[in-house]
């Protein structure tokens, strides 16, 4: 058994520290895949991305290559990516439209969209006589055990028993009303394609990293700063400079003290927010008339409701960074113990003038892609964390600040005033990753 060579699963993760191995162990690695994400709901994609049946995307879930296909019904359906003749993946692209039905490059086996068999060529002949008939179940693509999708974002968990895709995102699926509250049309559209980063680093680095609101001021300040001095450059030859040098420059001027200031609630299953947005909501004509039109589609009342939702960032354990007010998110798929692929993704909002699109544009490219020194610096940070828990060095790693000081109401754990930079997120994580791991 795959846990055997793992000594003492249960004296990995304390409430206050964990142990490296937990970041650097390959066998561990496959536990996690068995027992956190090939059973727990994970993010598929939008249910925009396959607007039209035969429509597929394919996704990584756990260590499973997956398919999300629309069907001639308009449903959506999970497949394993795999032909059950000798297991050729079906779909080789990323996205893509297979038509009336799915037929493998290789011998031309075909199958419905629900993954049911259509036909195999010349079957009477070729298979009479064998246990291969056209109503064997081993004839079918296999299907994801559970598949739900809320406000356009498609799940599937691997698993046949577990708590419903609501239930297990509990109040955490603030992050997607939030996202398409702010469309007036009450919904967003996918942006296709994505950035895809691969990590030199454990999955947990990059999740950990998203609500430490400690992080931020030190490591992205030189980014800040240079790009607060370009700000103030602008600033003083014409009076005014554009929204998106501020969103690179509040790394330098939003200090450890301020985000102090924001909180973090913790829930069950290892979801976390992290409150506050550094003043996304100017009064530029832009912003104006866009909440001119918000305002039309639900009224002035449930208008500023939207508006004034205090969201920063959604973490949906184990595989998705949301950050609502800016309508992007970060998909997690690990791929090893020290390799991770995350793919960055971004939406319209529908009914939005264009400038709000772009506004969120500016962000994602500023401050998500690839190509910005913010995601640069958190890389580098992150590939030495992967280094330095390889290493002799030590034993542990600390999740100790502010710990002892949570309050916990209902099942979630609520960072004291004044104590947003906790590493309450951290803890709340990891004792969902205990308590996924305990369950064989
Ligand atoms: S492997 Fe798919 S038809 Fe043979
Ligand atoms: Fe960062």
């Amino acid at each position: 058994m795959l846990q055997d060579n793992i000594p003492n699963l249960a004296g990995l993760v304390e409430p206050d520290r964990v142990r490296k191995e937990v970041y650097t162990d390959p066998a561990l690695f496959q536990l996690e895949m068995e027992r956190i994400h090939e059973r727990v709901w994970i993010y598929c994609g939008h249910e925009s991305q396959v607007k039209r049946p035969g429509d597929y995307a394919t996704v990584q879930i756990g260590r499973q290559p997956m398919i999300l296909v629309r069907g001639s019904e308009g449903k959506l359906n999970v497949l394993y990516n795999r032909c059950p003749h000798r297991g050729n993946m079906l779909c080789g692209d990323r996205h893509g439209s297979t038509g009336e039905f799915f037929r493998c490059s290789y011998h031309a086996w075909t199958f419905h969209h629900d993954g049911k068999l259509r036909n195999i060529p010349m079957m009477e002949s070729g298979y009479a006589g064998t246990r291969l008939t056209r109503d064997n179940p081993d004839c079918n693509v296999k299907r994801a055990a559970r598949v739900e999708s809320y406000r356009g974002f498609v799940f599937a968990s691997l698993a046949a028993e577990g708590p419903s895709l609501t239930e297990f995102l509990g109040p955490a699926k603030i992050a997607f009303d939030d996202m398409c509250d702010r469309a007036p049309e009450g919904e967003v559209e996918i942006v296709p394609n994505c950035f895809r980063v691969i990590q030199h680093s454990n999955w947990k680095i990059f999740l950990e990293n998203q609500l430490d609101a400690l992080h931020p001021s030190v490591t992205h300040q030189s980014t800040g700063r240079a790009a607060r001095e370009v700000e103030l450059a602008i600033e003083k030859a014409t009076g005014k400079a554009p929204l998106s040098y501020h969103m690179l420059s509040a790394f330098a001027t939003v200090t450890i003290d301020k985000w102090d200031n924001f909180r973090t609630l913790n829930y069950p299953y290892g979801h976390c927010i992290l409150t506050g947005y550094m003043g996304l909501r100017p009064q530029d004509p832009d912003t104006l008339d866009y909440e001119r039109v918000l305002a039309r589609a639900y009224g002035e009342q449930r208008k500023e409701e939207i508006l004034s939702t205090d969201i920063h960032h959604v973490l949906l354990y184990p595989g998705l960074s949301v950050q609502s007010p800016l309508q992007q998110l970060r998909a997690v798929r690990p791929l090893s113990v020290d390799r991770t692929l995350t793919e960055i993704w971004h939406f319209r909002l529908k009914g939005a003038p264009e400038p709000i699109y772009r506004r969120a544009l500016a962000y994602y490219n500023l401050v998500n892609s690839p190509s910005t020194m913010i995601n640069a610096d958190d890389l580098e940070n992150f590939w030495k964390c992967q280094q330095g828990l390889s290493s002799d060095g030590g034993d542990w790693l600390s999740f100790h600040r502010h710990f002892g000081r949570d309050s916990e109401r209902g099942g979630v754990v609520e960072t004291g005033e004044g104590m947003g930079t906790s590493e309450a997120p951290m803890r709340n994580q990891m004792r969902a990753w205990a308590q996924c791991m305990s369950k064989a």
